[in-house]
């Protein structure tokens, strides 16, 4: 109720969905979202998604009520859930969170604390993820305290977040569909259904000069995923290698960087492989942990923000990351730490 009466007054806070945390406002209010910006520090040419609590609310605000058919199937399938669907923007919808774009990303959330509030609220909610802009994605409410604390009211704490990467952006207006962000809804149950065949991803399928440089190409035109400590990603081959081979390299990269004279190299690592090797016996400090198994993708994503914000509470220099296959939700997690990476060592 303390929410809903904030979210009223045209205030920003902190919410739990099943992605990541979100940085809450009046979707309607252009006070609200112009709050938004200014708390976290978004650029201005960056557009912001829209949730809703229910089919009928989305129609609501749909130019003639009316819901692309294209995606009918999914939203049957798929909502609530971790997908985002770019639809024609209708007048209802302020400006400024499109940036101008005749188009609106849009989402229906599953968290039920989400869910809730949008409903009690009875307005759609604009919110991006809550960290301050260029950094790693809350999938804690500590994470949000960390970044925004003193700058909004309250933060409703929802737990850890189940995904741990946002959600898929999927242009559904584009002939054939394309995926703009991979996210916690994946390309493979996506492209199974109807009208989705010939379901494309951005940059790994096609690019497009002119979309390249359109800050609505999610996370093209600005720096993403950033922590304080370098990250560093070691990609395995295609046809895969183990995690032996992982050791070795992160081996080599220490002893390179302390050849190149660093002082008190203090190390964190993420890694994926079960088999993997203690490296305590080094010259370097190294807190080392296991990023959920490489086998299963969705552990790695949920895993993923968490462990590298741990990390860089830690103040070490570097933040070595065993990355993973691009299957199912490793397609996000890959998207996200080649983002975040400062180098990429291929295995
Ligand atoms: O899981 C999520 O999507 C989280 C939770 C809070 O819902 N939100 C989130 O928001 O990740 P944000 O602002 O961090 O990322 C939204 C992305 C942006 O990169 C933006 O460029 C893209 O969606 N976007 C928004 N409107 C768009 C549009 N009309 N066309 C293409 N991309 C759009
Ligand atoms: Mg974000």
């Amino acid at each position: 109720m303390e929410a809903v009466k904030l979210l009223k007054e045209d205030e920003v806070i902190g919410m739990p969905t099943e992605t990541v945390y979100g940085l809450a406002a009046n979707a309607l209010s252009e006070i609200g979202i112009s709050k938004i910006y200014s708390v976290k520090n978004r650029p201005q040419d960056n557009p912001l998604i829209v949730h809703v609590s229910s089919l009928s609310m989305l129609e609501s605000i749909m130019p003639d009520n009316r819901i692309p058919p294209i995606y009918l199937p999914l939203l049957e399938k798929l909502w609530p859930g971790a997908l985002t669907i770019i639809v024609p923007k209708a007048d209802i919808i302020p400006s400024a969170i499109t940036c101008g774009q005749p188009t609106v990303a849009i989402r229906f959330p599953s968290h039920p604390v989400a869910r809730a509030l949008i409903e009690r609220c009875g307005f759609p909610i604009a919110a991006p993820s809550a960290n301050s802009s260029g950094k790693p994605s809350p999938t804690l409410a500590s994470h949000v305290m960390d970044d925004l604390n003193n700058r909004i009211p309250l933060i409703l704490d929802g737990g850890q977040c189940d995904f741990g990467v946002e959600s898929t952006v999927l242009d559904g207006l584009r002939n054939p569909p394309a995926i703009l962000r991979p996210g916690g809804c994946t390309y493979e149950d996506i492209q199974k259904l109807p009208g989705m065949e010939k379901l494309q991803v951005y940059r790994k399928h096609f690019v497009d000069k002119q979309l390249e440089m359109m800050p609505t190409t999610p996370g093209m035109k600005y720096r993403h995923y950033s922590p304080e400590a370098a990250v560093v990603l070691f990609e395995h081959p295609v046809d895969g290698s183990n995690g032996r081979d992982t050791v070795a390299a992160i081996q080599k990269e220490i002893d390179r960087l302390i050849e190149a004279g660093q002082q008190n190299l203090k190390v964190g690592v993420l890694h994926t492989s079960d088999e993997f090797q203690d490296l305590s016996d080094n010259k370097a400090q190294i807190i080392s942990q296991q990023m959920g198994r490489a086998s299963h993708p969705e552990e790695v994503a949920k895993a993923m923000f968490v462990g590298i914000r741990h990390l860089d509470s830690q103040g070490v220099d570097y933040i070595f990351i065993e990355g993973i296959s691009e299957d199912r939700e490793g397609m996000a997690v890959m998207n996200r730490l080649r983002k975040a990476a400062s180098t990429i060592i291929q295995l």
